[in-house]
């Protein structure tokens, strides 16, 4: 039964209710399995998850932690039949380590990792290539499945492009600037149209420690970044994330990961012309000249969104042809006008400000300092540009903006100042044009609950009270054109709800409508989201559930590892809250409609 009356919407399920719980809830007539958690092994010798005595070696064999972006390689070009590719963002280490948190006076205090804790998280970050099949309508992992493969912080890979070789980028282990260990803080991602996996290197400032050497010429560029945070305790272990030993090490992360699936031992290339940026994700579209082009976004309040335009085209018939094209291309920063027109301004060494007199002496100090170069291009500052995906069905793109408490100052594409809530901007590229550097722009939604006048929110009038939503992050479009929104921060306390995964109409009268698909537990956070080619199986990612649980008045307590606001997804008093993989089918069957 249709129970929301939405005109036209494209969207038929039975939509859920919000509301703040243990557990996760689908729309009625789906079932949402669970298919991989934190520590499930990925390998047939992969050691069974002890969460009291976790190594790193057990790590390196298992799935990792906080499962973000998803994605997924057919195998014969299956939709019962994969690789899934999903990135592990980040680790909390009070809900991941038993003994780490002491409570004082309500709230949670932290004592940094020790070395084997360091090294667990340094292999529970990065991502993770597994096979899967769907057997009787249910999906299953396949152990030993030839490609399955763990990527971490550790893990060999190749820098490429125009920075690769640079001085800036060599250190002590790498006089080449050419080879860097490892990934992290892998948000977003996409999977090209040739098969490879892509991974965005986002918040890549907190695994940094130390202070620089006095008067180092990486002191501008780094501040930029907010390098060095101090987060994680890596650089008392590893003199690679200390500055103050390994100064340029920061300048090998802040890129986008190209990974080659088909090959479990292939090394993964770090794509320095697609530039270096807090970058959330990378979702592409094979233009109709055949060049590849990437929406880019960079994660943090007033930042910018970025496109890359392949310099190659894709040829679509012979894979090892493609294994190149993110070497080489122009990166395009977003400037957005009042009259709803846009330009794509190029980061290009010598054009306009991009020159010697500003510091830049070549195309890999552009691409280095990304974001300096941008500013002084005079980009639109926007409020935090998290996933970004083009729609081939209607040549438009969708660009998930996700809040910024501290604008005071509007600007046309940010026309909220205090924007708690964030906003989604539907970009038309002129003439339907991908790799076009003007288009125009409007706002698709303004998000927030719309029975709050003072909020501004714009959703449709068919929106119910469980539909509206806040804080978009992660996006996906699916093999129909509809768009589906995952949030990132919906406060129990403040809105009654946990994040989830809505469905959003873009079209005709219902165009601005949104109904809740899936939510997840007490302080979760909501990502992947995927739907399969055949529009039979969804997979979303559940993050750090049970994290800030005392934001919830049902608990009004801290949520840390010996007492878990949740105990998500195994309810077993001797398993900690697991971040987890989701398969969502419909019932005995058929599309997700
Ligand atoms: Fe990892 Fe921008 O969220
Ligand atoms: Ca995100
Ligand atoms: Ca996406
Ligand atoms: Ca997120």
């Amino acid at each position: 039964a249709k129970a929301q009356g939405a005109s036209g919407s494209r969207f038929d399920f039975t939509e859920v209710e919000a509301g703040v719980d243990e557990t996760h809830h689908v729309a009625e007539g789906y079932d949402a399995d669970v298919l991989l958690r934190w520590g499930d092994g990925i390998f047939p010798d992969a050691p069974e998850f002890d969460p009291t005595a976790q190594t790193p070696d057990a790590q390196n064999r298992q799935f990792g932690y906080n499962n973000d972006y998803v994605g997924y390689v057919p195998i014969d070009d299956s939709s019962e039949h994969g690789l899934l590719v999903v990135n592990h963002e980040y680790t909390n280490d009070h809900l991941m380590f038993p003994g780490i948190v002491k409570v004082e006076d309500g709230k949670l205090v932290v004592a940094e990792a020790d070395e084997n804790q360091v090294n667990v998280e340094m292999a529970a970050h990065g991502g993770s290539v597994v096979e899967i099949r769907k057997e009787d309508g249910k999906w299953r992992v396949v152990k030993d499945g030839a490609k399955n493969r763990r990527i971490t912080a550790e893990t060999e890979m190749e820098l490429t492009g125009p920075a690769a070789g640079d001085p800036r980028i060599q250190t002590n282990a790498d006089p080449t600037g050419r080879k860097v260990f490892g990934t992290f803080n892998n948000c977003a991602g996409g999977v090209t149209p040739w098969g490879t996996y892509v991974m965005a290197e986002e918040n890549f400032h907190g695994y940094f420690m130390g202070e620089l050497p006095a008067d180092h010429r990486e002191a501008r560029n780094y501040e930029r970044y907010g390098v060095p945070d101090g987060t994680y305790a890596w650089g008392k272990f590893h003199n690679r994330f200390d500055v103050s030993k390994e100064p340029n090490e920061p300048n090998r992360f802040g890129w986008i990961v190209e990974v080659d699936v088909e090959d479990p031992n292939s090394v993964p290339k770090k794509r320095t012309a697609m530039g270096r940026f807090k970058h959330e994700g990378a979702e592409s579209i094979v233009n109709k000249d055949g060049r590849v082009v990437f929406y880019l976004g960079d994660d943090e309040r007033f930042d910018y969104v970025y496109k890359f335009v392949t310099a190659g085209t894709y040829n679509p018939d012979d894979r090892a042809a493609n294994m190149d094209l993110l070497a080489e291309g122009t990166l395009y920063v977003a400037k957005f006008a009042e009259d709803g027109t846009m330009e794509w301004l190029p980061l290009t060494f010598g054009e306009g400000p991009l020159t010697a007199e500003n510091g830049f002496e070549s195309q890999a100090d552009v691409l280095i300092e990304t974001r300096r170069a941008a500013d002084l291009l005079e980009a639109t500052p926007m409020d935090r540009p998290e996933d970004i995906q083009p729609n081939g069905s209607n040549g438009r793109v969708y660009v998930m903006l996700t809040n910024n408490t501290k604008r005071e100052e509007p600007n046309p594409a940010n026309p909220r100042v205090d924007n708690a809530f964030g906003h989604i901007i539907e970009i038309a590229e002129d003439d339907e044009d991908f790799a076009a550097t003007t288009g125009k722009w409007e706002i698709l939604l303004k998000c927030g609950d719309p029975s709050v006048a003072a909020v501004g929110a714009t959703f449709s009038t068919e929106t119910t009270k469980n539909g509206w939503f806040g804080m978009p992050d992660n996006c996906e479009i699916d093999a129909e054109g509809r768009l589906w929104v995952a949030t990132d921060g919906m406060s129990p306390k403040k809105t009654g709800r946990t994040d989830g995964l809505f469905a959003v109409d873009t079209e005709g009268e219902a165009r601005g409508t949104s109904k809740l698909f899936f939510r997840v537990p007490i302080g979760a956070e909501m990502c992947g989201p995927l739907l399969l080619p055949d529009m039979q199986t969804a997979f979303v990612a559940v993050q750090h559930p049970a994290d800030g649980g005392e934001d919830w008045e049902g608990f009004g307590r801290p949520s840390y590892y010996e007492d878990p606001s949740t105990r998500w997804p195994d309810f077993k008093e001797d398993m900690p809250v697991r971040p987890s993989l989701i398969a969502i089918t419909k019932q005995g069957g058929g599309k997700i409609a």
